[in-house]
């Protein structure tokens, strides 16, 4: 099964993949947090990718393409959720290229609709966990112990670019160049909406309901 959760920055998407992916039995693919590892591994591709990323602006279709469909072929055995690819038109139209070429299709796309103000709010208090990639939030998502990973005890950061400067020109580069891929999906018959407010229990019911008809018989385990 391939899948892809699409939506703004801070709308749940890691959150919500993460348990998805475990829920289907399938990979969950982040490019964000496979960004962010080559960074912490002092890697070209980190290198390259950095200055972007802290700008809140996209790395450049050429680097990323490459990078996310070789991974999406190695998968051919076993199914993919990607989280933050496609994000242009062009790697949207790449994906579709890898996936003919190996006679598979993708089945489905989830798209999370959040509002601006619980974006904000969502984004200013994440933590994360450099080292699984666990995510928290210092209201809604709290570790057992303050600042410290639930899963291996390692301590919690902030992203770089989780401050509001750089979230204001994350949204406005969503908008021009990742928004117009709900209407590339939705001409295909692919897109989901899916209701990203309220608690992340709620919103995994909803995703759960939505994966559950496009998986066919898969069993997939409820919300909490
Ligand atoms: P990436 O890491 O993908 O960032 P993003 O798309 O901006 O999305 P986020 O990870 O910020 O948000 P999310 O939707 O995953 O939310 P989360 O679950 O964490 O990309 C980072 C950068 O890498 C890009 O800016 C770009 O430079 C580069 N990049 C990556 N992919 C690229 C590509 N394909 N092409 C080019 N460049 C690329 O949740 C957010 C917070 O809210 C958390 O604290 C969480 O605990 C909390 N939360 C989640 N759900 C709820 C809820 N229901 N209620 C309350 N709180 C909640
Ligand atoms: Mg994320």
């Amino acid at each position: 099964m391939i899948l892809i959760i699409l939506g703004p920055p801070g709308a749940g998407k890691g959150t919500q993949a993460q348990r998805l992916g475990e829920g289907l039995g399938i990979q969950h693919l982040s490019s964000g947090d496979l960004l962010r590892a080559e960074r912490a591994s002092g890697t070209p591709l980190g290198g390259q990718a950095a200055g972007f990323m802290d700008a809140g602006e996209l790395v450049p279709d050429e680097i990323m393409i490459e990078v996310i469909l070789a991974r999406v072929r190695d998968s051919a055995d076993s199914g993919i959720l990607l989280d933050g690819f496609p994000r242009t038109v062009a790697q949207a139209e790449s994906l579709d290229g890898a996936l003919e070429a190996a006679a598979r299709r993708l089945n489905g796309v989830l798209d999370l609709a959040v509002s601006r103000a619980s974006i904000i709010e969502r984004i200013t208090g994440r933590r994360i966990c450099p080292k699984c990639n666990s995510v928290y939030h210092t209201r809604f998502r709290k570790p057992r112990q303050d600042g410290v990973c639930d899963q291996d005890g390692e301590k919690l950061l902030q992203r770089p670019d989780d401050t509001e400067t750089v979230i204001v020109s994350r949204l406005d580069n969503y908008d021009k160049q990742t928004k117009p891929l709900t209407e590339y999906y939705s001409r295909r018959g692919l897109l989901h909406s899916v209701n990203g407010d309220g608690e992340v229990n709620q919103v995994y019911e909803r995703l759960v309901t939505v994966t559950r008809k496009l998986s066919g018989t898969r069993e997939l385990s409820g919300g909490e």
